[in-house]
């Protein structure tokens, strides 16, 4: 079959591997019809972990059931269904208490597994004709509807990047009439400001610099905040105080998001990464009694990292600053199958449509250019989905 392989840094190839196929009674095959590019596959893309060439990208799958193991009771040939990122048993102390990102039986080496992904297990990925999807009554969320229908885009963001936005919603507890303030545009930040916007949020700001993806947040009710015209923390506060909802002692918001990861960029001076930019920012600009949720990729790995503490993972922070402020802050993947089926139901209602952050959508001979365009953050690009069958 077909599949996207990681090569080396900066380099990827749509090649032939071996076929998927079912390995144990408790598999099930699935025939891809989608499958997305993520920012965490540009961490790998860009050499900034320890991936190792030869490894079959994607962990955001949707597609139809073409054939079932032995073992598989509620899964049958023809449904369509969606992958969590996360594979997970089902069963274990973790996977019972909604913790699947954190299975302890599906990696031998760590707790968690996903497809296609660095220290995630030996899966391969889903940007591949098919799919080899183990635990499949665990790892299939079914789903109504045919084939590259109108909820198409929508269906395949359940594996990842929806339930990443409201996962990090829930570790900044948003709630109705709350302020918040999300750094990164990319499709994790809008997903994460439209599902503050869906929890009844009141005032919500995104930052990033990418015009296209500051004109989305935009279009999705959120104030943008561009940083290259400097300090965001300073832009959100002067706003809130033109607007008079800034008061004594509390000026900023009270959610964070750092939709970022470790490879951001640092405002006072766009052409440098700074790892701990985005937490610094976040604890200048959330308020006393407030919560930053952190979503954004960190790596105990980074080749690439600009001093050795950063490529050990250790990130500096203004901690003495975030006690003072009984500041929460809650961190890691996400548990993907704890949002995904209401998700799902409300994609069918019509009552959310997620697929607003998706710019393209195309055969997967195409992947070695977008992930390129994606690794630039060119303007116009920001979610890009594979159909291996286009
Ligand atoms: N926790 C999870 O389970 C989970 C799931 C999916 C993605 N992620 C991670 O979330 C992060 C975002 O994913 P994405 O797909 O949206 O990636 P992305 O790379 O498309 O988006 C990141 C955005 O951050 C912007 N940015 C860079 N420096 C910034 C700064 N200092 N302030 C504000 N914005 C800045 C970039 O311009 C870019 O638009 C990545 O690190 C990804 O690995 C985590
Ligand atoms: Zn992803
Ligand atoms: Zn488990």
């Amino acid at each position: 079959m077909k599949a996207v392989v990681y090569k080396g840094r900066l380099e990827v190839a749509v090649e032939e591997v071996a076929d998927a196929r079912i390995e144990e009674p408790t598999d099930v095959l699935v025939k891809i019809t989608s499958a997305a590019i993520c920012g965490s596959d540009l961490h790998m893309y860009e050499g900034r972990t320890a991936a190792l060439p030869g490894t079959v990208l994607g962990h955001e799958p949707l597609g139809l059931v073409e054939e079932v193991g032995s073992a598989v009771e509620r899964v049958k040939k023809g449904d369509r269904v969606v992958m969590p990122f996360n594979i997970s048993c089902g069963t274990c102390f973790n996977c019972i208490r909604g913790y699947t990102a954190a299975c302890l039986n599906v990696n031998p080496s760590a707790h968690g597994g996903a497809y296609g992904y660095v220290g995630m297990g030996p899966f391969r990925g889903g940007q591949a004709e098919h799919l080899r999807v183990p635990f499949a009554d665990t790892n299939c969320l079914k789903l109504p509807g045919e084939p590259r229908d109108m909820f198409e885009n929508d269906f395949v963001l359940l594996a990842d990047v929806f339930p990443t936005g409201c996962f990090a919603a829930d570790l900044a507890a948003v709630e109705p009439g709350m302020s918040v303030a999300v750094f990164g545009a990319g499709p994790v930040g809008l997903l994460a400001a439209y599902a503050s916007a869906l929890r009844g949020a009141d005032e919500i700001y995104v930052v990033d610099y990418v015009p296209d993806r500051l004109a989305r947040a935009e279009a999705m009710g959120a104030t943008p905040i561009d940083l290259s015209r400097g300090d965001p923390v300073e832009q959100i506060i002067a706003l809130r105080r033109a607007r008079g909802t800034a008061t004594a002692k509390m000026d900023g918001v009270m959610s964070g998001i750092e939709a970022v990861g470790f490879q951001a960029i640092d405002w006072a001076d766009p052409s440098h990464e700074e790892p701990n930019r985005v937490l610094e920012d976040l604890i200048r600009l959330v308020n006393p009694t407030g919560h930053i949720g952190i979503v954004g990729l960190y790596v105990p790995e980074d080749p690439g990292g600009k001093n050795p503490h950063a490529k050990k993972g250790e990130i500096q922070i203004s901690f003495g600053k975030l006690w003072e402020k009984g500041i929460s802050f809650g961190t890691g993947q996400t548990p993907v199958m704890r949002y995904s089926a209401r998700l799902r139901d409300l994609v069918t209602s019509g009552r959310a449509r997620p697929s607003q952050v998706v710019t393209h959508r195309l055969p997967l001979d195409a992947a070695p250019e977008a992930y390129a365009k994606l690794s630039r953050r060119e303007d116009g690009y920001a979610k890009v989905l594979l159909d291996p069958h286009m």
